[in-house]
């Protein structure tokens, strides 16, 4: 699945597969201006870090866009780009994929500081294609990285959608599940349902289910009998972004589920591209949470399940300690710990 997230020559737009309606209804949502990409991020039309990051890279060529379509004659565009560059890369907090495009982007323009508005456009959408591109192939490398991880027979636990739908195609956490499966290993799925925007129940679940892989929906909180019955054999997670002693955030839940493999030995395991570690995060104290509305919680689709006036939390991410992490898929290889060490030695 790649059409997902697709650029359109014709309407000079971003075209995004809307995932807040999935899988009952498949809307796109078209992005020309720098508030339709803010929109989308902040209210999850795209979601998952690296899909997020392809969507900022895009989001930075339609900032150009619209700069050369308002501005006053003579006016210095340099200072307006850039402001609207920050507005992107402030969008969502947690993942770093986020920033990580709009600083590539920025590079790029720092190193053609003779660029006119326009050439810089035609630059940065080529370059955009390039990060869109890289992605997949970069899944593909982290599923063959993690492939030989998994047993034939496994029953791997995943939390979230860290899938096709989170990148640009292919998957991180499901990465190694779809090579496996490739390979000829038969493979089962356990998708949290993942409150509250579901997105296990109904992001990874359609999209395996559309391929074929086998998967079954579990509510988060059938976590532990699941374990405890011997029904999981591996974890995988994706991240959204991992600190520099390995410390890795991701959905909210992703922690508790890390523990009960610990209790149970299961292996756990967070696949990410390198883009998605932040040497710059000493560690997991450090990565800014995502706090977001009260209603994702409150309601379920437009029906109020919490009574009014009642205070709700809806933090979007936990993080989970390195020292709970088997190994960190990449597609430069599984690292293991000691993280800091594993981690300063892929930046040198
Ligand atoms: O709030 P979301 O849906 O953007 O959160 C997504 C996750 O937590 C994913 O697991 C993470 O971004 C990795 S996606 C390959």
């Amino acid at each position: 699945m790649t059409e997902h997230i697709q650029y359109s020559p014709e309407k000079d737009a971003l075209v995004l597969l809307d995932q807040r309606y999935l899988p009952t209804r498949e809307e796109w949502f078209v992005c020309k201006t720098v508030s339709d990409i803010c929109e989308a991020l902040v209210v999850m039309v795209v979601r998952g870090a690296p899909a997020i990051g392809v969507t900022a890279a895009y989001g930075c060529y339609l900032a150009g866009r619209e700069v050369v379509a308002n501005l006053a004659p003579g006016a210095d565009w340099k200072p307006v780009l850039a402001a609207k560059l920050e507005e992107i890369a402030s969008a969502r907090p947690t993942a770093v994929n986020l920033r990580w495009a709009v600083r590539l982007m920025q590079a790029e323009w720092a190193r053609h500081p003779e660029f006119s508005l326009d050439e810089l456009c035609v630059f940065w959408l080529a370059k955009a294609k390039v990060v869109h591109a890289e992605d997949i192939a970069t899944c593909e490398a982290i599923g063959k990285a993690g492939a030989d991880l998994l047993a034939d027979g496994d029953t791997v636990m995943t939390h979230c959608n860290a899938g096709a739908l989170a990148t640009a195609g292919y998957g991180t956490a499901l990465a190694p599940i779809r090579a496996a499966v490739e390979q000829g290993k038969k493979i089962q799925v356990i998708a949290n349902e993942t409150r509250p925007f579901l997105q296990g129940a109904r992001l990874t679940a359609y999209e395996l289910h559309k391929d074929g892989i086998p998967v079954k929906v579990a509510c988060d909180n059938a976590c532990a009998l699941l374990m405890q019955r011997g029904l999981v054999q591996k974890v995988i997670v994706g991240a959204d972004r991992i600190a520099a002693n390995g410390d890795a955030a991701n959905k909210i839940g992703t922690f508790g589920v890390a523990l009960l493999a610990k209790e149970f030995g299961i292996p756990f395991y967070v696949a990410a591209p390198v883009s998605t570690i932040d040497p710059e995060t000493a560690d997991g104290s450090l990565i800014p949470i995502e706090d977001r509305t009260p209603r994702e919680v409150t309601h379920v689709g437009t029906t109020q399940i919490t009574p009014d006036g009642v205070g709700v939390f809806n933090f979007a991410f936990d993080v989970t300690p390195a020292k709970l992490i088997h190994g960190i898929i990449t597609e430069r290889g599984v690292l293991t710990a000691p993280y800091t060490e594993a981690i300063a030695t892929l930046f040198k």
